[in-house]
């Protein structure tokens, strides 16, 4: 793994924060939206679901693996310390329905790490994971969490109506999405409505879009397949037509046959102007602060979905970029109102489905 981080990235100071105004309403507002949406499925289908990214296309065990010779600007926090830990990963897709996967939405990857040692942050205390809650693209739909709430608005008013209409809406959104990548942009509306290209979930990279406490620094994280049986699948078309769980489908077929490695990087903020911490709907320029690996993530052939088992660990798990070390602080907007936003997302469906929220101290747990 080549490392070659940028000589002097900005040191990490509480002062870089800002509070945005009216924020205590914006992140209520917030809980009430995403309440409404895991009401309304309930009240469908009998079943508390995460408000957002409530379908799973696989839950994966591997190992992510920090070398020993990192450079001492990427050893910090989780990656001081040489060695491997155990993983779990979930893949999802990002509505709170659950809607055939020819309806095609951004992908989600979340990343839970155990044995991880270190001051915890506040609400996470007494736990040993860290978090990482991820998603293929590298800015977030929003600059801050005020004018999030307001697409949210649209989102949980959308929830349950008409799946059909939805995928003919899909099928014409990818259409303009693909004029609109042609045209040289990339529209993270079209997208999360329904306008994401059918491609299969494992060739994807996938970033925290908003940044985090890197130790002394601060970075945005990620992580890109770099095994040739992974990296052949980026961009590679699935056929999701009468395939409601095409992409489970996908998934289980690789990982019946194959595992797959993945570089765990980060991008380490150079420049206070170009990489904002508040605003999160840009991403950072790479031709200042490049992604760099810091770890490898291993994942060995496995069932990455089975029906006798996979529902129940699906239910009871739950990330959050809070779950994790006071080194690894999420920052910003989008990032602060998310704390209270999960809670309680997980109080509502952990409680429902009659589990409150057990963090797993090993991957033993994990079952
Ligand atoms: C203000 C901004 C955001 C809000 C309010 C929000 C809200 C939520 C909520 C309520 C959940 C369900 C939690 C649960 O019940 O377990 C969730 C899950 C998730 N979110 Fe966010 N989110 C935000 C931003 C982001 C960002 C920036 C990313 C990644 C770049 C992200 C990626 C995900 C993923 C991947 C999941 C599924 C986690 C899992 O597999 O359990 N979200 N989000």
């Amino acid at each position: 793994m080549p490392f070659d981080p940028p000589a002097t990235p900005l040191r990490f100071d509480p002062s870089v924060e800002e509070l945005e105004k009216d924020e205590a309403q914006t992140t209520q507002g917030l809980i009430e939206q995403m309440r409404k949406i895991a009401e309304i499925t309930y009240e469908d289908g009998g079943h508390a679901m995460r408000a957002v990214h409530a379908k799973s296309h696989g839950i994966v065990r591997g190992q992510v693996i920090v070398p020993a010779d990192l450079p001492a600007v990427l050893a910090q926090g989780l990656f001081a310390q040489a060695g491997s830990h155990d993983v779990v990963m979930r893949f999802s897709t990002s509505p709170g329905d659950i809607l055939d996967d020819s309806v095609s939405t951004p992908r989600g990857l979340a990343i839970k790490v155990f044995g991880v040692e270190g001051a915890r942050l506040p609400g996470s205390d007494g736990a040993s994971t860290q978090d990482f809650v991820l998603v293929n693209g590298k800015a977030f739909n929003a600059p801050k969490a005020k004018i999030f709430l307001a697409n949210v608005k649209l989102l949980a008013a959308t929830t349950d109506k008409a799946e059909g209409l939805k995928k003919v809406l899909s099928a014409a959104l990818r259409g303009a999405e693909s004029l609109v990548e042609t045209l040289g942009g990339e529209s993270a509306t079209l997208k999360s409505l329904g306008g994401h290209p059918e491609t299969h979930i494992l060739g994807e990279s996938f970033f925290s879009q908003a940044p985090i406490r890197f130790g002394d620094y601060i970075a945005k994280i990620g992580v890109r397949p770099i095994t040739p049986a992974l990296t052949a699948l980026t961009d590679a078309p699935v056929d999701l037509k009468g395939k409601p769980y095409g992409l489970r489908e996908a998934v289980s077929d690789h990982f019946g046959a194959h595992g797959g490695e993945w570089e765990v990087v980060v991008q380490l903020r150079t420049d206070a102007e170009a990489m904002p911490i508040e605003d999160s709907h840009k991403p950072w320029p790479e031709d200042k602060s490049p992604y760099v690996p810091v770890a490898r993530l291993v994942v060995g052939p496995q069932s990455s979905w089975d029906e006798a088992r996979t529902p129940k660990i699906n239910d009871t798990l739950a990330f959050s970029p809070w779950h994790g070390l006071a080194a690894h602080q999420p920052l910003g907007s989008i990032m602060r109102v998310r704390k209270a936003v999960y809670a309680a997302s997980q109080e509502f469906r952990l409680t429902r489905t009659g589990c409150p929220l057990h963090e797993p101290a090993a991957i033993a747990d994990v079952s």
